[in-house]
């Protein structure tokens, strides 16, 4: 089946980087669609272009978020979830668009969301191809923690290692969890909940797909770290600006 793996990206320096670094990992991954979605009034040209050079086979959307939706500068990351919109708007393509621009009716496929700063192990895809409903697995790097996971016996989750409120109906970052596609067409409404209290992002997705027992667990029963959530650095642009207040800035034609 063909992993879908959806993606939402927004402008800032580090942007053309990030997207760098996962396309070329995506490029070792068989099978991979790659929906990506701008959080932007239009398609940009530093995301097309890349796209467009990246020998992926992808589809490239945009949807902005609501301004009162938005983070503002010097908010806590944790106020308001992130990426919402944009990946219930690759829900709404994998519903109603998909067929009719990939020709067939295959609704064989596994969804995973991908968010653009995240370190992905080729292996975690092989790991979730095959997903019959919700496949889960560890992250590393997150919650505060080396890493978060759901606890295996019997070959069944029975509960999660979190740090942080483990009794949320599924602690699990986004990076940890992959739902087939037909479940996610057998679902029409399920998407994501952008007035979700903070952690509970993930759980307003998963809620109405399935249960803890239904999950599937790879990496050998969630014993093994093959994705990170990572995040990347702000660049500090100190220099930039003194010069820029000279007349001396980085000429805006190069893009970065
Ligand atoms: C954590 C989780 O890993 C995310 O999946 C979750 O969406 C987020 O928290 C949340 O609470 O909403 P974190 O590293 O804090 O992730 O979030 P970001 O990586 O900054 O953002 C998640 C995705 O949304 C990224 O792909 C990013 O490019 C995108 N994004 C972020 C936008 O599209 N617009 C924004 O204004 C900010
Ligand atoms: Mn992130």
């Amino acid at each position: 089946p063909t992993i879908f793996v959806i993606t939402p990206t927004y402008a800032r320096l580090v942007q053309k980087a990030e997207l760098t670094r996962l396309s070329q990992t995506f490029l070792h991954v068989p099978q991979l669609h790659w929906i990506v979605v701008e959080d932007s009034p239009q398609k940009t040209p530093l995301v097309t272009d890349l796209l467009m050079k990246s020998g992926l086979t992808y589809t490239h959307l945009h949807m902005l978020t609501a301004k009162d939706r938005k983070l503002k500068e010097g908010d806590p990351s944790w106020l308001k979830p992130r990426g919402v919109e944009q990946r219930n708007e690759g829900l709404r393509w994998l519903r109603q668009d998909r067929e009719a621009q990939l020709g067939g009716d295959s609704q064989q496929g596994v969804v995973y969301f991908a968010d653009d700063d995240n370190t992905y192990s080729l292996q975690l895809f092989e790991e979730m191809r095959s997903t019959q409903l919700v496949s889960v697995w560890p992250v590393g790097l997150v919650g505060g923690m080396k890493y978060e996971r759901p606890v295996v016996e019997g070959g069944k989750v029975v509960r999660f290692h979190v740090g942080w409120r483990p009794s949320r109906p599924f602690p699990m970052d986004m990076a940890g969890f992959a739902v087939s596609l037909k479940l996610v067409l057998a679902n029409p409404e399920a998407c994501f909940d952008g007035e979700a209290p903070m952690g509970l992002l993930e759980s307003s997705f998963l809620k109405g797909l399935v249960t803890m027992e239904e999950l599937e667990p790879k990496a050998d029963d969630c014993t093994k770290v093959l994705v990170w959530h990572t995040r990347t650095e702000k660049p500090k642009m100190k220099r930039e600006d003194a010069l820029q207040a000279q007349g001396l800035g980085s000429d805006p034609a190069v893009e970065v």
